[in-house]
């Protein structure tokens, strides 16, 4: 089922689907953020990926045509800020999907971030019908954390050596949503105040967990500032 990349709007945030004309724009930004954005990128694990933002977004969009994502930019008045990916769109009895963020240095604290994954989730669940929205995050990334904390995705626990990023696999914290816990939506619950306390926060036990080494073989050894 070949999907329709919507356009979403709130306020001055824009969540718009990614164009093969937008590989210049992309590429430029990618660029300049290299040390903002090289802690959290995923890597390949089989060695140095080659950096072809023109295929990547080729790859994007044709995931959209299976039906397995949506790949969106994130626009801030109507200047590209960031992206956002709703990917491993599942059907059936799971309806399931993940989804993938990050906004240039420039762009950060304004709410991009959070207003773009309420938007694109309220979507997945009231267009397409899923069932359960998830989110990965290694503990160290304290800003991603915010982003789940803000909108109540529940904490669901720590995935071990669970994503390949900045060149080794990295433990991740597991937050996630479903539909029925939200009938507002996402947005809403966000905006009207009304995410109950503590909902996206990992409790001690969680950080004692990430704090420690984890599976043999992880040499990243993790500290949690
Ligand atoms: C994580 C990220 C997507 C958050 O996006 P955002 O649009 O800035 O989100 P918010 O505006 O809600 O800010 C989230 C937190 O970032 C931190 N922050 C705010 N301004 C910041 C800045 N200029 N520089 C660094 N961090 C900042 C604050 O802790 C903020 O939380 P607060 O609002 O409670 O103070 C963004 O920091 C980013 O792209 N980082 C690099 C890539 C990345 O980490 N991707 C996610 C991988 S899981």
């Amino acid at each position: 089922m070949a999907l329709t990349i919507p356009t979403l709007r709130e306020g001055s945030l824009t969540l718009r689907p990614i164009r093969a004309r937008d590989a210049r724009a992309l590429e430029r930004e990618l660029i300049d953020n290299r040390s903002w954005l090289r802690p959290w990128e995923a890597t390949n694990p089989r060695g140095a990926l080659v950096f072809d933002v023109r295929a990547s977004i080729r790859s994007l969009l044709n995931n959209a045509k299976d039906g397995g994502g949506l790949p969106f930019i994130i626009e801030c008045d109507g200047e590209l800020a960031g992206q956002l990916n709703v990917s491993s769109i599942t059907y059936g009895s799971l309806s399931s999907a993940s989804i993938g963020y990050w906004v240039s240095q420039r762009f950060a604290g304004r709410g991009l971030t959070p207003g773009s994954v309420a938007l694109a989730t309220d979507h997945c669940f009231r267009e397409l019908g899923l069932h359960r929205m998830e989110i990965c995050i290694r503990p160290e990334n304290r800003a991603s954390l915010r982003v789940v904390a803000k909108l109540g995705f529940r904490f669901e626990g720590l995935r071990r050596r669970y994503i390949h990023i900045d060149g080794d696999w990295r433990d991740h914290f597991c937050f996630a949503l479903v539909a029925e816990e939200l009938p507002q939506g996402v947005l809403h619950r966000w905006r009207n105040g009304q995410v109950p306390p503590g909902l996206g926060e990992p409790d001690a036990a969680a950080w004692a967990a990430a704090e420690t080494p984890g599976l043999s073989g992880d040499s990243t050894g993790h500290t949690v500032p």
